[in-house]
């Protein structure tokens, strides 16, 4: 059995790329369940540990038992999105998400709504039934229909999704997308109020990607970000929280720190809750192929990036997107499959086995450390 110290200089030297076998990195305090889950570690601190959840895995009894032990917030990869859950002008399709909330509720879990409103995933046949005339009735009642459904139950919901793309080039860095274009910057305020009306015990949260690291890029986005929750919160919407995407990536040099902290505490001073709601470090860019260094190189980004989003108070829950390396959406992405198609990605806290990895223990080091709420 190693020393903790021990094993904090051997990850530290992992991520100069020296390899380890998995037996010599393995936590020394190996205990995974009951105190040693990383909601026991998450709610020591005051925090909240989640995960997405697609459907089709809680018929899975080696899944369900992970995500009973190790989770108490969830939120649903795809359920509950526009084109799955309303999958016809005039009907909707609720079993997955009412077995997800099922599932929470068994579990005495949280549950994450996500999302109403967003560019991605519109049924197939909103492009030819939308327009200017009934895009708002199109979207009040489905924000009615489905917030009403769960009312009561859902701790908070990604009301809208990546509204903001700074290269569209328009002043307010609004995202051009067929709300945008049907209904006008309107469409925000219209989805929040609505959503508000229809479960008034639900956070409401804006989500958003691209606003994590050092770069100009995301320093832009950052920057429109906080404008845009400045502008809604100034014209009265209601809005309760930002969501963080946090989809961060291994060998590309990113950091994290000033912006993230500005974004952070700029959230909290428009009296903001903050969740980190989809984290997950894609490996594609680490040229070491060895598995074992690759994991510490993910288990490094998770340190980095957590010991700053975590510093700050008003951030009150971590959620990866996914629970398990065998479910992740990476593996399904395009570049990934140019770049990296024999070497599935490894970006979650439990590999493809379920067995914990060093990300595992990254994440619940880092719950650790952070500020108690
Ligand atoms: O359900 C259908 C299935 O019936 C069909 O046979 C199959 C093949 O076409 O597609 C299935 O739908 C897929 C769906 O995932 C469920 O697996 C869609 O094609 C696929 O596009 C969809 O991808 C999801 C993606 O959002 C859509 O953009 C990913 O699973 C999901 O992880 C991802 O999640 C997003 C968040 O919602 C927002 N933040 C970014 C994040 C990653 O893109």
């Amino acid at each position: 059995m190693i020393t903790r110290r021990e094993y904090l200089k051997q990850t530290a030297l992992a991520g100069c790329g020296l390899a380890l076998t998995r037996a010599t990195a393995a936590e020394p305090n190996a205990q995974i369940e009951g105190r040693g889950s990383l909601k026991a570690h998450a709610h020591k601190r005051g925090l909240l540990a989640g995960c997405a959840v697609s459907a089709a895995n809680l018929h899975e009894d080696a899944f369900t038992r992970v995500l009973a032990e190790q989770y108490d917030l969830v939120v649903a990869e795809n359920a509950m999105k526009f084109g799955p859950i309303q999958p016809k002008p005039d009907s909707y399709f609720f079993d997955d998400a009412d077995a997800l909330v099922a599932f929470a509720e068994r579990h005495k879990m949280k549950v994450r709504g996500h999302n109403f409103v967003w560019h991605e995933q519109l049924p197939a046949w909103f492009a030819g039934t939308a327009t200017k005339e009934n895009a708002r009735k199109i979207l009040t009642d489905h924000i009615m229909t489905v917030a009403s459904r769960y009312k009561g139950k859902i701790q908070s919901w990604d009301v809208v999704n990546e509204a903001i793309n700074v290269s569209d080039g328009r002043s307010d860095s609004l995202r051009k997308s067929p709300w945008l274009e049907l209904m006008g910057p309107e469409y925000l305020a219209v989805a929040y109020r609505t959503a508000r009306q229809a479960d008034p015990k639900a956070k409401l949260t804006y989500n958003e990607y691209g606003i994590e690291n050092e770069s100009e890029d995301d320093a832009r986005k950052r920057a429109a970000t906080l404008e845009l929750l400045k502008r809604l919160k100034a014209a009265g919407v209601p809005l309760d929280a930002l969501g963080i995407q946090s989809h961060i990536s291994a060998g590309k040099g990113q950091t994290f720190g000033k912006g993230l902290r500005e974004l952070i505490d700029g959230a909290q001073s428009l009296g903001l809750e903050v969740y980190l709601t989809e984290l997950d470090v894609n490996d594609d860019a680490v040229e070491n192929n060895d598995i074992a260094a690759c994991d510490q190189i993910v288990a490094g980004m998770y340190r980095d990036y957590l010991s700053v989003a975590l510093e700050n108070k008003a951030v009150k829950a971590v959620l990866t997107w996914g629970m398990t390396d065998a479910h992740t959406w990476l593996n399904g992405i395009k570049s990934h499959k140019e770049k990296q198609p024999n070497r599935p990605q490894r970006p979650l806290p439990f590999d493809a086995e379920y067995k914990p990895a060093p990300a595992f223990f990254a994440l619940r080091d880092a719950l650790d450390h952070a500020p108690r709420r």
